[in-house]
């Protein structure tokens, strides 16, 4: 039965176009799990301005998102899919949790000082604040698991106890999440820097999901490897962390293991190996490619699918608000 699911959300924010270690490393397993779970995925747009964004980019790239996660697998029949900004909730209980959250708290917080660093020119109030509305996101759903990668644990670690100082004056309001941890999904790496996670940031050693085949194929053949002689493909993360890599993507998407992998490559070495990878990616992304590039063509579709996510979410959302509002002693409208 629907309502004995348990419920999971997660938010992501358009900030940068999706690529393959963002699909390999978590969107791919987030279609079966609307198998087991009641699912809801949002466009965290709220949270991109912490950071100056184009705004014509800003909207692209957030309508580019709904599709492509639909292209990958979301069905929204079977998820709700929907963008923060068009929940009023989101904002206001932000503001709310805002008023429960230390400054002492957000200055530990590793992103905040990661992101000051990066931006200096631009440490908004904003940035500073950010885990209160993540917290927000989160509780006003009151979800049982929030998916999310190493890098926003500790996030998910103050939403928790945001939520039991809020619940320790006013009684269980809130459902205290864990962070999900999913058990399936590679890590992967760039492709030129291959001791570091394959980012935007780095573009040529990252694979963009609606990129040219031609250029997936050059960013492939110039993958870094190493000067191992007669370049045998074997995995050895430590000594020839490139080819580990290039072994991780190729088992991902083709789902042969590194026995295999190692066999059908024995005395072949790099030069076959790594076009081979890159076709595999190729062939993997196309359907994806071509089917984000027809949803994008029909905005109609897209946007009843944005519109019936946030009329299921604001009603659910709206509910929590209301619940806070009266424990704070708002006065009812
Ligand atoms: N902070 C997350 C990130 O940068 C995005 C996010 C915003 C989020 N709100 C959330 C993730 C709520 C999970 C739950 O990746």
């Amino acid at each position: 039965m629907e309502n004995e699911k348990k419920v999971l959300l997660s938010g992501i924010q358009p900030s940068g176009e999706l690529h393959l270690g963002n699909y390999l490393g978590a969107i791919k397993n987030w279609a079966d799990l609307s198998q087991d779970f009641d699912c809801y995925w949002f466009m965290a747009d709220l949270h991109t301005i912490t950071v100056r964004q184009v705004p014509a980019e800003l909207r692209r790239r957030t309508l580019t998102q709904i599709a492509t996660y639909i292209a990958c697998g979301l069905d929204p029949e079977r998820n709700t899919i929907f963008v923060q900004s068009h929940i009023p909730a989101h904002a206001q209980l932000g503001w709310v949790l805002q008023c429960y959250t230390m400054f002492g708290e957000l200055s530990r917080m590793t992103q905040f000082k990661d992101k000051s660093a990066k931006h200096a020119d631009n440490i908004n109030a904003g940035l500073f604040t950010y885990p209160s509305l993540m917290a927000a996101d989160i509780l006003l759903y009151q979800p049982d698991y929030v998916p999310v990668g190493a890098d926003q644990k500790q996030h998910v670690e103050i939403c928790r106890d945001i939520a039991n100082r809020f619940n320790g004056i006013y009684g269980e309001v809130f459902k205290v999440p864990e962070p999900y941890i999913p058990k399936a999904g590679a890590r992967v790496r760039s492709l030129n820097q291959p001791d570091t996670k394959m980012s935007k940031s780095l573009p040529e050693g990252c694979v963009f999901l609606l990129e040219k085949p031609e250029d997936i194929m050059r960013k492939f053949k110039r993958a870094v490897t190493d000067s191992d002689r007669e370049n045998p493909v074997r995995y050895d993360l430590e000594n020839k962390p490139g080819v580990a890599n290039l072994m991780q993507i190729y088992s991902a998407v083709t789902g042969k293991t590194f026995e295999t992998i190692e066999r059908e490559f024995a005395g072949q070495g790099y030069g076959a190996f790594k076009p081979a990878v890159g076709e595999a990616v190729i062939e993997t992304l196309r359907p994806i490619r071509e089917e984000t590039e027809r949803l994008l063509a029909d905005k109609g579709y897209l946007e009843s699918v944005y519109r019936a996510g946030a009329e299921r979410a604001g009603k659910i959302a709206w509910r929590t608000l209301s619940k806070v509002y009266k424990k704070v002693g708002f006065l009812a409208p």
